[in-house]
């Protein structure tokens, strides 16, 4: 029995990393697969079919269910492909995972139009299109009084939630679809869509050279730590939990906290009258919180 019998999962960006994980943990779990990659380059350049491939061949080995998919996930056309794909050839739709991603990665002044366009482009639009046409297949069943009991989960990241430098692009794009998790939680529960959203840490290619790991950090970076917060919110059981980001790795699993009110300071249409209080609010707020643990960043 696992947690996911019966179930129908897409999973972007699936050929690879985390993306593979998860399929892989899903298909364990019961889930039928439907493993969509572009196979591009970590930059995001190319397209090649073999890693989708082989996720369906392993899965398929395992005595599972899976289809490949090579659509550009941040197409609109693709998405709804993969949706059309799941409904008409794996019986339905239960579990959308939005992992697709790829970094270009430099510091802000010196980006290219085509560093930004193409970084918010696959993360985000993808992050949309695919919810968004999942949801019509929902809302249909939900209509006719069939009632989903479906699922969302999307990839942001630390580098978003906490504003990594170098990454301004990427950093942009990942807060936006931590947002965007939250409001498409609000607005789907209606037809019995959770959406939550989860900030991995995992080597995969697009992490492995960034610093030299000791065995235990290795142990604790390997994506299936991140599958399993995936396989069970997937699941049936995690019905109550909806509009959360876990940031997730073998170290445990932290709920980041949103964006919080702080200090107040009585408006003025004076703007020499405000900035001393807005200097005193300034002081009297927390911080940004960093990307550790109890770890605080001037802005
Ligand atoms: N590895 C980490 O530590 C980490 C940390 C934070 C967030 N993430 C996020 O996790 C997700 C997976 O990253 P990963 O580390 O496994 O990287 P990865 O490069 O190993 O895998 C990403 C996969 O997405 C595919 N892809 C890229 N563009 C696509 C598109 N337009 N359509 C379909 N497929 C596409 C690639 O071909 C690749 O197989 C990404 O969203 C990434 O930003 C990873």
């Amino acid at each position: 029995m696992g947690l996911c019998d019966g179930r129908v999962a897409i999973v972007t960006g699936a050929g690879r990393g985390l993306g593979r994980a998860h399929a892989l943990a899903l298909a364990q779990q019961g889930a039928k697969v439907v493993v969509n990659d572009l196979g591009s380059a970590a930059s995001g350049e190319g397209a090649d079919a073999t890693p989708a491939e082989q996720v369906v061949a392993e899965i398929r080995a395992m005595g599972g269910e899976a289809i490949v998919d090579t659509s550009d996930a941040a197409s609109w056309a693709g998405a709804q492909a993969m949706v059309d794909a799941a409904v008409n050839q794996l019986g339905g739709l239960d579990i959308v995972v939005n992992n697709a991603g790829i970094l270009r990665d430099r510091m802000l002044i010196n980006m290219t139009e085509d560093d930004w366009d193409s970084v918010v482009r696959v993360h985000m639009k993808s992050t949309f299109a695919l919810t968004n046409r999942a949801a019509q297949v929902w809302r249909e069943q939900a209509k006719a009084g069939r009632m989903p009991d479906a699922r969302v989960i999307n990839t942001t990241s630390h580098s978003g939630l906490y504003c990594n430098i170098g990454q301004a692009n990427y950093a942009a794009a990942k807060a936006g679809i931590a947002s965007f998790s939250i409001v498409a939680a609000r607005e789907l529960g209606r037809y019995g869509v959770t959406v939550n959203a989860i900030a991995p840490r995992a080597t995969t290619r697009m992490t492995e050279g960034l610093r030299d790991w000791d065995d235990e950090a290795l142990r604790m970076r390997d994506p299936n730590w991140v599958s399993a917060v995936v396989a069970w919110l997937a699941s049936p059981d995690a019905r109550e939990i909806s509009g959360r980001v876990f940031e997730a790795w073998g170290y445990g699993i932290t709920i980041a906290e949103s964006w919080q009110h702080g200090a107040t300071a009585e408006a003025s249409l004076d703007p020499a009258e405000l900035g001393p209080r807005l200097i005193a609010a300034h002081h009297a707020s927390r911080k940004n919180a960093g990307i550790d643990i109890g770890q605080h960043h001037d802005p």
